[in-house]
């Protein structure tokens, strides 16, 4: 151990422990930040300079010398390595090597406290739009192929049982309200991460005469955060994010185990292009979905994150803890993986042909027995529930005499029930059963049809993603 070389060694006689140093820096993650930090110090440094706390001519060198550090990183110059401690110290201290002492002033009336959460905040307006525009996407290729085959019809699922015939655009359909509701909360997030907290300081405030508006605004925050303690407190905002991924990821992993299951032989529904399988090395004829079933294994890292940071965070009294240096890992691996499986699955379904032959031919027989007691309700009067009794029975009697619905006589129906006529068969037709529905948002063609476009027009314009330079 050496006398402590640390910014903040002042009090202490003795260095850090070596085990102490590798167990406590982060550089290795929140290196990533630097972009964020160096322009949250610039626009600090203005302030300080506008504010006559430093002067005028030392705002401006500590500005010049934070864009050079700033190129310097950029071009691979100056690189972060294991012996320093966070993003936020190695930046100072190559600013002050370059511009002297007068870089020891950019510190003034800040903590990295605040500038921890100012640059994770910074780096969210950053990241969720490209969420955004990730799950905008998925919707763009499930909405082209709900177009391309919006006459397919296909067996609809309950307990993955067939069910009854739907559209396979209604299907597609139902992932596109998902995916839209994930970019409202996308943008939901977005809009409570948009706010500065820099200038709490450590936490309370400080006696500088700082303008917090200022900086806000130069950043380009909407607004700030009004308590203090709050501000570099809490991690909320990445709980929140980590929680919207996770929704994300579950609805791409039940979209994924679809695609798998629908690629099987067994079921016959989907090819999947070359592009997004593979193959196997011992078994000549396989061709695996690996693409999909690695969204569907991620799902694991993004729900971990969210309960990491959720686990983090509990019990932790105010205000800063270090505890909550944890929380790079999970903010950027679930940012990552979940933009990486919305831009797998956009290029999926990109890559996937639909068999409509095989999944129409799957789409009848005793997937029409609720239109059997549909007409015995509608058309005969009979009750529901005796009209599914019955129909249960002619299911039954279809299924020891290994016919479907459609072969059976009329002489058979009629054995159930008296009220049965020549017009049955009509209804043993999918076409007519989805023509027939009326119910809003049904599979109804003309209803599938008209929700398409609403959905075309409706799909708000993609957030620009927010790049920085940094001056
Ligand atoms: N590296 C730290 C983190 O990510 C920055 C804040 C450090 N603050 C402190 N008082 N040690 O949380």
């Amino acid at each position: 151990m050496s006398k402590s070389t640390k910014l903040w060694g002042g009090r202490f006689s003795e260095g850090i422990s070596d085990v102490a140093h590798r167990f406590s820096s982060s550089i290795a993650l929140d290196g990533k930040l630097w972009r964020e930090d160096i322009r949250g110090s610039i626009a600090h440094a203005r302030m300080l300079g506008e504010r006559s706390i430093i002067t005028k001519e030392e705002a401006s060198a500590i500005i010049a010398g934070l864009e050079d550090v700033a190129l310097e990183i950029e071009s691979g110059a100056f690189q972060f390595n294991d012996s320093m401690e966070d993003v936020h110290l190695a930046i100072e201290q190559r600013l002050t090597e370059k511009i002297g002492a007068v870089g020891g002033k950019l510190h003034t009336g800040r903590s990295r406290n605040d500038q921890i959460a100012t640059d994770e905040r910074l780096y969210l307006k950053r990241a969720i739009p490209v969420l955004f525009n990730n799950a905008s996407e998925v919707i763009r290729e499930l909405l082209i192929k709900a177009e391309e085959y919006i006459d397919a019809i296909m067996p609809g699922y309950t307990h993955l049982q067939r069910a009854q015939p739907v559209l396979l655009a209604h299907h597609l359909l139902a992932y596109v309200e998902m995916f839209a509701r994930d970019r409202e909360r996308l943008a939901g997030v977005l809009s409570r991460v948009d706010r500065s907290p820099l200038g709490a300081a450590a936490f309370a405030g400080t006696s500088y005469p700082i303008d917090r508006e200022m900086t806000a605004k130069e950043i380009g925050f909407g607004t700030t955060l009004g308590n203090s303690i709050d501000a570099v407190s809490d991690r909320d905002y990445l709980i929140e994010l980590a929680s919207t991924c996770s929704i994300i990821m579950m609805h791409l992993s039940r979209m994924a185990e679809e695609l798998i299951l629908w690629s099987t032989r067994e079921f016959g529904f989907v090819t999947m292009s070359d592009a997004v399988t593979t193959g196997s090395s011992i078994m000549p004829q396989k061709k695996n979905p690996d693409m999909a079933e690695l969204i569907r294994g991620k799902v694991g890292r993004v729900y971990g994150a969210l309960i990491n940071l959720l686990t983090t965070m509990k019990g932790l009294p105010l205000a800063y803890n270090r505890d909550m240096q944890e929380d790079k890992q999970p903010m950027f691996d679930a940012i990552e993986t979940t933009g990486d499986s919305l831009e797998m699955m956009a290029l999926i379904l990109r890559e996937t042909r639909f068999n409509i032959s095989k999944m129409e031919s799957a789409a009848s027989g005793e997937l029409m027995a609720t239109e059997i007691a549909d007409y015995l309700v509608r058309a005969k009067g009979v009750p529901f529930r005796e009209a599914h009794h019955i129909t249960g029975k002619i299911v039954s009697f279809a299924e020891d005499a290994g016919k479907d619905l459609d072969q059976l006589t009329l002489n058979d129906y009629r054995v159930f029930s008296e009220h049965f006529e020549q017009d049955i068969f009509e209804y043993l037709d999918p076409r007519r059963s989805l023509a027939e529905k009326r119910s809003a948002g049904s599979s109804n063609p003309d209803m599938v049809t008209e929700a398409i476009r609403k959905m075309e027009s409706g799909i708000k314009p993609i957030i620009t993603a927010i790049e920085y330079n940094c001056s």
